[in-house]
């Protein structure tokens, strides 16, 4: 049981693709805390049929939409608003993938085609998703708008390949237009920062095991789950973060900032 600190408020809530999706755990979470919801999917990720076990649980529509398709992205929005009487306010962009990861190409030999593509559906479709609200005046003031990202943006980890220049444009986007939409609206912008997470699309991650346990051997707290990465997004979405706009907010206990830790030096010294 929550403690209602979406109540009244109305979201939608990308990238729900299995119950192991950092979306999909959003929901449940925005659900308890007392919000409407609007769930959305690439068409193809619907045809999986799992997200409708989520819409019955949240009890919330479904609406498909490819992110990188501008008319999808209206209909998306127009159906929402529909459907919730109003405007709405708060949006989870949790939405990556990467061909040239997808299809075992080395970063020094990335195929540009599918680079483009990466680029667009990870981070571009972040500015055609905010356009589309802007165009369709869609959020209320003091909407909240966020963004999932990883740290492979500031730092390098050679197995991220092209996603770590995906995830910079992503992160300068919530800046550049938390900047405009702040302007405008008071609509806030961030991006969270999360940990290794056991899901669909980070397991895609060349190694991923042992990323995930070198960060959380990195991390004073230990890497942060997904239901944990969920509470936060709840608090991003409250009214409890109303003043905090174009921030790349790191939820990774404490990783980021950690230099190196007892337990790697112990490691290092076998
Ligand atoms: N899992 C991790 O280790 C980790 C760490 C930090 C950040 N993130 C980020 O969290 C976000 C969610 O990923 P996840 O780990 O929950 O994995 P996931 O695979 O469950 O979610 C990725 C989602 O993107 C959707 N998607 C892909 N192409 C799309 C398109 N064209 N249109 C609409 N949707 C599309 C997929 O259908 C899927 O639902 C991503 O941005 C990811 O980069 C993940």
């Amino acid at each position: 049981m929550g403690n209602n600190l979406l109540k009244g408020k109305k979201g939608i809530i990308f990238g729900a693709l299995d119950e192991k999706s950092i979306a999909w755990k959003t929901a449940l979470k925005c659900f308890d805390e007392g919000a409407q919801l609007v769930l959305t999917n690439a068409p193809v990720a619907l045809r999986m049929g799992e997200i409708n076990k989520l819409a019955e649980a949240v009890n919330a529509p479904v609406i498909g939409a490819d992110v990188v398709n501008m008319d999808d992205l209206k209909n998306l929005f127009q159906k929402s608003m529909e459907h919730f009487g109003g405007k709405i306010d708060f949006i989870l962009h949790s939405i990556g993938m990467s061909l040239n990861v997808r299809k075992g190409k080395h970063y020094t030999e990335l195929n540009y085609e599918w680079n483009q593509k990466t680029l667009d559906i990870s981070a571009v479709s972040f500015h055609r998703v905010l356009k589309t609200a802007w165009d369709m005046d869609a959020l209320n003031e003091w909407g909240s708008v966020v963004a999932l990202t990883y740290i492979a943006a500031q730092r390098v980890f050679p197995d991220y390949n092209e996603m770590a220049d995906a995830k910079s444009l992503l992160e300068s986007i919530t800046r550049s237009f938390g900047y405009h939409y702040g302007v405008k609206n008071k609509v806030r912008i961030n991006s969270i920062s999360q940990s290794p997470t056991r899901t669909t699309a980070g397991s895609g991650v060349k190694g991923f095991d042992g990323f995930m346990n070198y960060a959380e051997k990195m991390s004073p707290l230990g890497n942060a789950s997904g239901e944990d990465c969920a509470n936060y997004c709840v608090m991003m979405f409250s009214d409890n973060s109303r003043m905090v706009t174009m921030q790349n907010l790191f939820h990774d206990g404490g990783f980021s900032f950690t230099g190196v830790t007892q337990a790697v030096i112990e490691q290092m010294e076998k």
